[in-house]
């Protein structure tokens, strides 16, 4: 939805905008194309070479390997309070499902269950997570995306598999998600899990629960922050933070037809008013 982020931005030039998820900069590229400032942030130090890259030389854009959580401290250290507009493209982007060696994927049962997104600032990946929690720490991780019932057998599984043999690959998952029941026949059976898992590793709802109101602190009055989520956990946390505040928006049947990333993406765009 990168058209409908920058209408919806309403991007001015030489306005300061934050991209807190900057990704391979899709985003923030049409951001400096129209002439405004940057700062980009982003966790992930491989996919900020890319985007860093993409970027090239330019004195409108900065781009910093950091995590969201601490967007308040970076912001100002970066000359940016007082922003125009804030960006969360939440999760993860299409290059890290692509790449078969992290994890991601169901598409590489070899690949290392890891998942991190940081490998040196995390020290704790995926399969440790399946190796070490207690029964009740692995209901809980995946109750985040699949129901009690189906967080129930699935951890079952996942101990006695532990107790045969560590869980160390994703086909090792694959395996263990055989037969699960999550009710949603159009997705692979081990989708849900690895999103859990993923959410967990990479403590994606705690961050963004603790950066949204300090993103919501940088904005000037009448500023925008608007947040792409992917599932309903995401946009728990706004409603919780802003009930009914602002508008929602769904990505249209061909961006879904070019893009299946979007099939579960809603946009939210909220403008900061300062009651007087
Ligand atoms: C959906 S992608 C963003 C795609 C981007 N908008 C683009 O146009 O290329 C989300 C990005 O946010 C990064 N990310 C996820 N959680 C983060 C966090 N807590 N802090 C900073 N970056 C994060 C991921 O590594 C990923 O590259």
């Amino acid at each position: 939805m990168t058209r409908e982020v920058i209408e919806k931005l309403h991007l001015k030039k030489a306005h300061k905008y934050i991209d807190a998820t900057v990704g391979t900069a899709g985003h923030t590229l049409s951001i400096v194309e129209a002439g405004a400032e940057v700062l980009g942030i982003e966790a992930d130090p491989e996919m900020l070479a890319i985007a860093k890259k993409r970027v090239g030389k330019s004195k409108n854009c900065k781009l910093v390997n950091g995590n969201f959580i601490d967007i308040d401290i970076i912001a100002k250290e970066n000359g940016f309070t007082q922003v125009s507009g804030i960006l969360f493209d939440l999760g993860v982007s299409n290059l890290h499902l692509k790449d078969l060696s992290r994890g991601f994927s169901f598409e590489n049962p070899e690949a290392e269950l890891d998942m991190r997104l940081n490998k040196e600032a995390q020290g704790v990946k995926a399969s440790d997570l399946l190796n070490l929690l207690r029964r009740d720490q692995l209901i809980e991780l995946f109750t985040q995306t699949l129901d009690l019932s189906a967080a129930r057998w699935l951890s079952s599984r996942v101990i006695s598999e532990r107790e045969e043999k560590k869980i160390e690959t994703v086909g090792d998952l694959l395996e263990i998600c055989k037969g699960l029941k999550t009710g949603k026949k159009k997705l692979h059976e081990a989708t849900l899990p690895l999103l859990a898992l993923r959410i967990a590793v990479n403590s994606e709802l705690d961050n963004f629960k603790k950066a949204l109101p300090k993103a919501y602190d940088l904005l000037e009055e009448g500023g925008k922050l608007i947040v792409l989520t992917f599932h309903s956990k995401e946009e728990e946390i706004i409603n919780e933070f802003f009930g009914k505040k602002g508008e929602t928006l769904t990505p249209s049947d061909e961006e879904i037809g070019r893009n299946q990333r979007a099939r579960s993406a809603k946009m939210r765009v909220i403008e900061k008013r300062v009651n007087k």
